[in-house]
């Protein structure tokens, strides 16, 4: 069974989805891409035919499956739309993601509340997806009480113009010309920034506190204590996050590893004699979650630490999209199955 897609939005993460729809078959009948104006005329090619990118309209979505969203503003202006036409919107960006009515999937997490669905399904944050799916294989081990995570963001996570800004600028120094600033708050090449998004009353910038609100709705635990540093680090692609958790109960070292090592979507790099962790150049265009560094730690009596990679592109954003509606085929849910 053939379905029609609408993709709106053709930059980073579209463009990936695009990328990924094609590597998993996912079964494509019709596809339309949508932007805005700016790139309305232009030309992209999927299994070998090319397609004309038209500006989003409602009607653009008359007869579509499933409307992919990767296109920042355009889920608040054109998602519900979408829905009343008949389509299932799986959302990338982060205006849908609290409501209560929408699920926040991680398909190795929570696949269940897909059932829930009334139209709009939300991807999570890149960040906390990458999160989520290291954190549930401790979690059935037993509760995860706190978590304190620092991240290393990679540039792509602000999208294409912030790489080009990264490039430029980086060219640029190399060169001893002056450098253009503006995507990011700083210069970012040869620098860090420990501010993404805005900076909340709470003192911690938005992004961190989806990290904490999206984690505890994933992990269906309201009360899970978080505490989150989010920073942007001058790499292309592929986010890093050191995670710090604090159980229940005792697990060691071993028993972690071995959790890591079966569980879905996570890929266990922890040899560190051989100097073997996850690196996020190597992780790039990948679509698993990269875990290594793993340790008891020495600050919590229950605690652990570890090290965590992901191409955010792919597993923090269009893979995940994607993998939620090959779960929704599965439970027989798309293009009148039932
Ligand atoms: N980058 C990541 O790692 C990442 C990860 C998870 C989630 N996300 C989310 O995914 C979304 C896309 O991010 P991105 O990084 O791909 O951004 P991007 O590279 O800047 O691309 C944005 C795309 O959205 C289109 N767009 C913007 N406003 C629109 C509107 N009003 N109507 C229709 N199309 C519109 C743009 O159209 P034009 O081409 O015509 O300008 C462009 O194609 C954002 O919501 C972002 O927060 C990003």
């Amino acid at each position: 069974m053939g379905l029609n897609i609408a993709l709106v939005g053709t930059g980073a993460v579209g463009s990936t989805i695009l990328q990924v729809l094609d590597e998993r078959n996912f079964p494509v009948d019709g596809l339309k891409l949508l932007a805005t104006e700016r790139s309305a005329g232009k030309k992209v090619t999927f299994r070998g035919e090319e397609y004309t990118i038209e500006k989003t309209r409602p009607e653009s979505f008359e007869g579509v499956d499933v409307a992919l969203f990767a296109g920042g503003k355009a889920s608040t202006l054109f998602a519900h739309e979408a829905v009343s036409r008949g389509a299932v919107v799986i959302d990338n960006g982060s205006a849908f993601r609290m409501d209560s009515d929408v699920p926040l999937v991680v398909p190795e997490v929570n696949p269940q509340a897909i059932r829930e669905h009334k139209g709009i399904i939300a991807n999570p944050n890149c960040s906390t997806i990458q999160m989520v799916v290291a954190l549930k294989p401790i979690h059935d081990l037993s509760p995860i009480r706190r978590v304190v995570v620092s991240t290393y963001q990679a540039v792509s996570g602000a999208g294409q113009e912030a790489m080009d800004e990264l490039e430029n600028q980086t060219r640029a120094l190399l060169a001893g010309e002056p450098l253009e600033v503006s995507v990011f708050q700083h210069q970012i090449a040869m620098n860090l920034i420990p501010h993404i998004d805005v900076f909340l009353d709470n003192d911690y910038t938005k992004e961190e506190m989806k990290m904490v609100n999206e984690t505890q709705k994933i992990m269906g635990v309201p009360g899970m204590k978080i505490s989150a540093t989010t920073v942007r680090v001058p790499i292309m692609r592929s986010h890093s996050e050191a995670i710090t958790v604090e159980t229940a109960d005792k697990i060691s070292r071993d028993e972690a590893r071995k959790a890591f090592g079966n569980a879905p979507g996570i890929i266990l790099q922890d040899d560190p004699a051989g100097n073997v962790y996850p690196m996020p150049f190597f992780t790039s265009n990948t679509d698993e979650v990269y875990v290594g560094r793993v340790r008891e730690d020495l600050a919590f009596d229950n605690g652990l630490s570890f090290f965590v990679v992901a191409d955010q592109l792919r597993k923090g954003a269009a893979t995940n999209a994607v993998q939620i509606a090959e779960t929704m085929l599965e439970f027989g849910m798309l293009g009148g199955q039932s």
